[in-house]
Order: C-alpha cells, then sequence, then structure tokens
C-alpha cells in the first residue's frame, strides 16, 4: 500500500498517528458546513437520547448537544484512537452525564432495543459490513418513530468517487437510490432524500 492510500484509509478507521491526525482534521472547519447542512434537514428533537455511530473526533456530538437542549448524547466508533478524541473533546459533557462514547462497530451496537429518538452517521456508511445488517442494527436500537440521519459529502454520482474507492479499501459511495432501496430492505419507511446537487452532498432521513 502506498503513502496516500496508507494515510486516507484512516479515515475508515483511525489508527496511529496519521489516524490522530486525521481525527483533528475531522473535528475542523471542513466537515463544519456540511454537518450542520444535515442537521439542519434532521430535525433533531429537543430531548431523549440521540446516537452519532462513526463518531470519529466527536464534533458532532457536541453540535448534537447544541441543537438537543435536553437531550443526551452517545457517540460509537470501532477505532479506539475516534473513541480516545471524542471523549477528549466532549470530556466536560461526560463529566455532566450528557454525553458517553462506546467503542464498537456498527455490526454489533452493544446497546438495548429501541433506545433512541435519533440515530445519525456522517461521512461514515461508506465502510460499514453488510449494508443492510448494518441498517438493521440502527433500526433495532431507536424507537418506534425515530429518525435516522444519514449523511455523506460525496452522492455516488460525483465522478471523483471511483479514485476514493480505489485509494481507500473497503470503501463504497452509494448513490441515493442505493441508500433508499438498503434502508426500504432493513425496515425503515418515510425515506426523504436531500441532495445539494452542486456539492454532490447526499443527507438521507428515514423514520422507524
Ligand atoms: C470519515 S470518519 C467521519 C467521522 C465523523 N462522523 C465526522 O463526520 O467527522 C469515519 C468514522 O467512521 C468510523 N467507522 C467506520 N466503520 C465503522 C463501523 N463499522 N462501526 C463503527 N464506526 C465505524 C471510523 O472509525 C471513523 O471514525
Amino acid at each position: 500500500m502506498g503513502l496516500f492510500s496508507k494515510i486516507f484509509s484512516n479515515t475508515r478507521k483511525p489508527e496511529g498517528f496519521w489516524g490522530r491526525m486525521m481525527v483533528n482534521g475531522m473535528n475542523g472547519g471542513s466537515h463544519a458546513a456540511m454537518a450542520n447542512w444535515g442537521l439542519d434537514l434532521g430535525n433533531v428533537p429537543d430531548e431523549g437520547e440521540i446516537l452519532d455511530i462513526g463518531c470519529g473526533g466527536g464534533a458532532n456530538l457536541r453540535r448534537l448537544m447544541e441543537r438537543s437542549p435536553r437531550g443526551k448524547v452517545t457517540g460509537v466508533d470501532y477505532s479506539t484512537v475516534s473513541v480516545d478524541k471524542s471523549r477528549k473533546f466532549n470530556r466536560k459533557a461526560i463529566a455532566e452525564g450528557r454525553c458517553k462514547v462506546v467503542e464498537a462497530s456498527v455490526a454489533a451496537l452493544p446497546l438495548a432495543d429501541e433506545t433512541f429518538s435519533m440515530a445519525t452517521a456522517f461521512e461514515t456508511i461508506y465502510f460499514w459490513p453488510e449494508i443492510e445488517s448494518s441498517f438493521a442494527e440502527v433500526l433495532r436500537v431507536l424507537r418506534p418513530g425515530g429518525r435516522f440521519l444519514i449523511v455523506n459529502e460525496d452522492d455516488g454520482l460525483s465522478g471523483t468517487n471511483e479514485k476514493w474507492e480505489k485509494i481507500i479499501d473497503g470503501m463504497h459511495t452509494y448513490t441515493p437510490d442505493e441508500v433508499k432501496s438498503h434502508l426500504t430492505a432493513a425496515g425503515f419507511r418515510d425515506i426523504t432524500i436531500h441532495r445539494d446537487r452542486s456539492r454532490h452532498w447526499l443527507a438521507v432521513t428515514a423514520v422507524k
């Protein structure tokens, strides 16, 4: 694997030095505009339990808390580097009991059935294993009527996605139709596709 691939594979699972650099970058400015665009569409509830899967450096956990004044957030990530950074970034909220961060894969969430009013996934479903089983796992932990928000910086139609799929082993950039079809197969309803066509951003909302 070349150095370029090695560095960018840390977006799939941050590890070691380059992983720490990558996670610091995820919390920087470039992801903020897209995250806020998605959150505006996601209708974050004022209260209740909210889950952010593939939480990376934890910036979206903080954004979710800002938008849900009486809510509590849980971050999940299968990378130790991401979990450590998310915990440091949100240490005050963790101390106050508003936030926790769990190291686990979306494939087997160590979380009880029907717990969350909302689940979010920013820039992460590209890397999830067996996508329909992963979506079914999200469905399991959502409460009836709970919402799932997916936000991707690449809608699979940008023309640059194939380049990234070659660079980052195991990455798949889903098109809007693919996301909708996998969510439907997993049991979600009321699926809505939102696109920023000029920037090729994709947000998808779905209901349990
Ligand atoms: C590109 S980063 C995005 C981080 C954050 N959501 C953001 O938007 O800044 C992708 C994250 O998803 C995590 N991830 C990938 N596959 C995962 C899986 N199967 N289960 C849990 N986390 C996963 C990675 O470890 C990484 O932290």
